[in-house]
């Protein structure tokens, strides 16, 4: 088959990294980069270091507002895909490119295929969950990564063309742990020692855009009695500036955001993560490190009800309570794939 991929953000080109080394082996790749992303720290990187396939289009789109950056990508996809004509098109997640992605196959016709099919927060505040949710209905091929997002999906109504195929992060994690291992330098950078830190991400809109929350979240992590390391993500950089809340971060080693090979060497020797991201969720259970979210509610939800992840909104207490005291059992069941996801996924469209 031809299949035209539209990835734009940078958890993308870590889940594309792992899908076209092998989707390319049996098929055609058309490799299409919305530029929703485009700091060299939240794009080339990402290419260089994981050898992702050059991308055949970069639309350069840019930064704005959902209905302007969603439209203009809506647009300009569509004119790649009637002049490459291709039998499929793939999109991840649940970005604004994804989103656009999946609307101008389904208007021309073009099956889409979206892995991390059926997740949900079931919080349609997050801009992320209205993307996943119109994806999922407009796609003929759904890859999910765990049992819960087929379940999600069939509580929908969508029974139709839906897989479970394990989740292609823990391929990009467990493929490139050992590579990372040899070629990152980040904690002799930084001066750290394994175990002696604690590890944050902070950028879901949730949270940035909410003064009240992002204060909450910022006083917490300036109280942690441990260093904390913070790649700080451009949204939050920007709205911490604006709202002159550098102040709570003085005591916070701010770095900018890092390369996959350094964030994963990063996160597997953290004593614990404190994140709102989705894909961090994930990789603090690929990597057996605690993991406290700065969400109200996860679509990862089987890594809570196995005890390795812990809720706690943005409440300074909660968070401050859970990286003092919040410890996982021993157990960690598998559940996530063992690594073949892109494997199982490519076997399935020969089907
Ligand atoms: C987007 C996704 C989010 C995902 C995240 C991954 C949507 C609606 N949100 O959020 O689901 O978790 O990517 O990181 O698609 N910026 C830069 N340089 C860049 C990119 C962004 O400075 O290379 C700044 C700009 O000020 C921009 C802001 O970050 O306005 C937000 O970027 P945007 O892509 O709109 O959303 P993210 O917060 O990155
Ligand atoms: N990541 C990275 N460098 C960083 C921060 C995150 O490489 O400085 C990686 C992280 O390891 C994970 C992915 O980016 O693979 C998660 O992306 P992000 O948190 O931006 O988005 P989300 O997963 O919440 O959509």
């Amino acid at each position: 088959m031809k299949i035209a991929t539209v990835i734009g953000a940078r958890p993308q080109f870590i889940k594309a990294a792992a899908v076209s080394r092998v989707l390319r082996t049996q098929h055609q790749e058309i490799l299409i980069h919305t530029g929703q992303h485009y700091d060299a720290n939240m794009s080339e990187i990402f290419f260089e270091e994981l050898h992702i396939p050059r991308p055949d289009y970069n639309l350069g789109i840019g930064s704005g507002r959902h209905g302007a950056q969603t439209g203009a990508i809506l647009e300009q996809v569509e004119e790649v895909l009637i002049t490459e004509n291709p039998d499929a098109l793939l999109v991840y997640g649940d970005t604004n490119s994804t989103l656009a992605g999946a609307l101008a196959a389904s208007k021309l016709h073009i099956p889409v295929i979206h892995i991390e099919a059926g997740l949900r927060s079931f919080n349609r505040r997050m801009p992320e969950e209205i993307n996943r949710v119109l994806t999922d209905h407009l796609s003929s091929w759904l890859f999910c990564p765990t049992e819960t997002a087929v379940k999600n999906l069939t509580a929908e109504g969508i029974t139709a063309g839906v897989y479970k195929n394990g989740d292609v992060m823990n391929d990009a994690f467990l493929y490139n742990l050992e590579l990372a291992k040899e070629k990152s330098n980040i904690l002799q950078t930084l001066g750290l020692t394994s175990k002696s830190f604690i590890l944050c991400t902070i950028h879901r809109a949730e949270n940035t855009d909410d003064p009240t929350r992002l204060t909450q979240i910022l006083k917490a992590v300036s109280q942690i009695s441990q260093p904390v390391v913070l790649p700080l993500h451009p949204r939050t950089r920007k709205i911490v500036q604006e709202l002159g809340l550098n102040s709570l971060l003085e005591q916070v080693k701010v770095i900018e955001p890092v390369g996959y090979l350094d964030m994963i060497t990063l996160e597997a020797h953290a004593l614990k993560l404190v994140t709102d991201s989705g894909g961090v969720q994930k990789e603090a259970y690929f990597a057996g490190v605690p993991c406290i979210t700065m969400r109200d509610e996860t679509e990862w939800v089987e890594t809570v009800e196995v005890g390795w992840n812990r809720l706690t909104g943005a409440d300074e207490g909660k968070i401050l309570d859970a990286v003092e005291s919040f410890t996982p059992p021993d157990d960690r069941p598998s559940i996530f794939g063992d690594g073949h996801a892109a494997e199982q996924f490519v076997t399935a469209l020969e089907r």
